[in-house]
């Protein structure tokens, strides 16, 4: 490994990070990190400070788990490399699918189709609803619906569903027939509205307004996140999702849940849909699936809408998706590993119980500190604080204000995520009970610097 001096003199001088300018990263470097254990990460000048990332919500179980590792290690030895193309398989994958099925047959999931990663999960889950609805008979649904404030990766059928200028301005234009519905985002919505369960149904009756208006015949899916993660941690009132089934369910319409974050225990269930109840026709999975040591998703199918695939006669069912590393062994290997160990720490129990450490923290930091404009989460270990220049007009904190508050936090030892003018936390969800005081009391410092 090269030295410091290398390392920090080469920093992002030959590689663009995503999400960020590359002026801004010649300028300010990013941290160099270059050592992770427990819930903790080092950087290159051997600083340890708590990871309230969790990488990039995916590392679930934390830096040290040991069974991901070894089977990771087990597998490389094994069989590094094997196709899923139609015609071969490999052991690892067939067993992986075995124990998704029973994972997430309670949300009425019984087939899965591996990807890459996240925007791959999207992609395909988007494709399969036009092609499913192609095999019925009805190819004239081909539009998407989604959320405005969602975030669905960035390939380019993902960044037409996605419901942030950023990730589509530049690339515009995007896939033609997707249209956006206001998100229950109770501090800033085009109603005015900040009571949740009426702010739920005045999105539903957009969303039932905006179905009309289309021709629900015309439509494939709706795609959401159960929680609305990148967007800055929105959590919608309970009567939403189930809301959200219902309308799609009376139009034809097929309903996507995207779990990339909120599958495998971040929301302190075992799945975004189960929070609220609902069962879905696919879930996209990803991130946590692997507790983010190897690149790998999973698109989970339903019963109903494999069938219609499965009894296909004409041809139509063949799928023309997949991706070289779809069902990669040693991706398969490190899943079959975290979910073992996912299930035997019964993650969601900590996820639950740390997470409302967590909100009840940052709701007394609310109190003290009028730079924080709303605070958001309460449902597991996927906590956001919006910060506000002005607490009574709502105006958004500049970019500079916001950097030293992640410095100070950085400092004091914890790890934090700034998108635009949120502070985004999702921890590891094995941290305890200390963990989460010390997040708290490095934030308090953090927005306490600003005097
Ligand atoms: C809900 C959701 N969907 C899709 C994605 C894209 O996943 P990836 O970055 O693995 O492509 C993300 C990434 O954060 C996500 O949060």
């Amino acid at each position: 490994m090269k030295d410091q001096n290398f390392l920090k003199e080469n920093n992002a001088r030959h590689l663009w990070h995503p999400m960020a300018h590359p002026a801004d990263s010649l300028a300010n470097p990013p941290e160099i990190i270059t050592g992770g254990d427990g819930v903790e990460i080092t950087d290159v000048d051997g600083h340890r400070m708590i990871d309230a990332v969790g990488g990039l919500w995916n590392v679930n179980l934390g830096y040290s788990c040991t069974p991901v590792k070894e089977a990771i290690t087990r597998q490389l030895d094994a069989l590094p490399y094997y196709s899923t193309f139609r015609g071969t398989t490999n052991d690892a994958v067939i067993e992986l699918s075995w124990m998704l099925q029973q994972f997430f047959a309670p949300d009425g999931m019984s087939r899965a189709f591996f990807t890459s990663g996240g925007s791959d999960s999207v992609e395909v889950a988007l494709r399969l609803a036009r092609q499913y609805h192609k095999i019925r008979g009805e190819g004239g649904r081909v539009k998407f619906l989604s959320l405005k404030k969602g975030y669905h990766g960035t390939h380019t059928l993902g960044a037409s569903v996605n419901g942030n200028a950023n990730f589509r301005t530049q690339y515009e234009p995007l896939m033609p027939g997707c249209y956006h519905i206001p998100a229950p985002y109770t501090y800033r919505n085009p109603f005015n509205e900040a009571d949740p369960a009426r702010l739920s149904q005045l999105c539903l009756a957009a969303l039932e307004d905006e179905i009309k208006f289309q021709d629900p015949s015309t439509i494939a899916a709706f795609i959401m996140e159960p929680v609305l993660g990148a967007g800055g941690v929105i959590v919608p009132h309970e009567s939403f999702m189930p809301g959200v089934r219902d309308l799609c369910t009376r139009h034809g319409i097929l309903l996507i849940s995207d779990e990339v974050i909120t599958a495998f225990g971040r929301t302190g269930a075992w799945s975004g849909a189960r929070l609220w109840g609902v069962q879905p026709d696919m879930m996209c999975t990803a991130k946590a699936i692997t507790n983010g040591y190897f690149p790998f998703g999973a698109v989970m199918i339903s019963g109903a809408v494999a069938g219609a695939f499965e009894d296909d006669t004409s041809g139509k069912g063949a799928i023309g998706s997949g991706y070289t590393y779809s069902g990669h062994p040693v991706g398969a290997a490190a899943a079959i590993a975290c979910l073992r160990e996912t299930e035997r720490l019964n993650i969601t129990d900590n996820a639950g119980k740390r997470g409302a450490q967590l909100f009840a923290g940052l709701e007394a930091l609310k109190e003290k500190h009028p730079v924080v404009g709303d605070v958001r989460g309460g449902r597991g270990l996927m906590s956001a604080l919006e910060l506000v220049a002005d607490r009574g007009t709502k105006a958004p904190i500049d970019k500079a204000t916001i950097a030293r508050i992640y410095r100070k936090t950085l400092e004091a030892g914890v790890m934090v995520r700034v998108s635009g003018a949120n502070i985004i936390l999702s921890p590891p969800l094995v941290i305890d009970a200390s963990h989460v005081d010390q997040i708290l009391a490095a934030l308090d410092q953090g927005l306490g610097s600003l005097g």
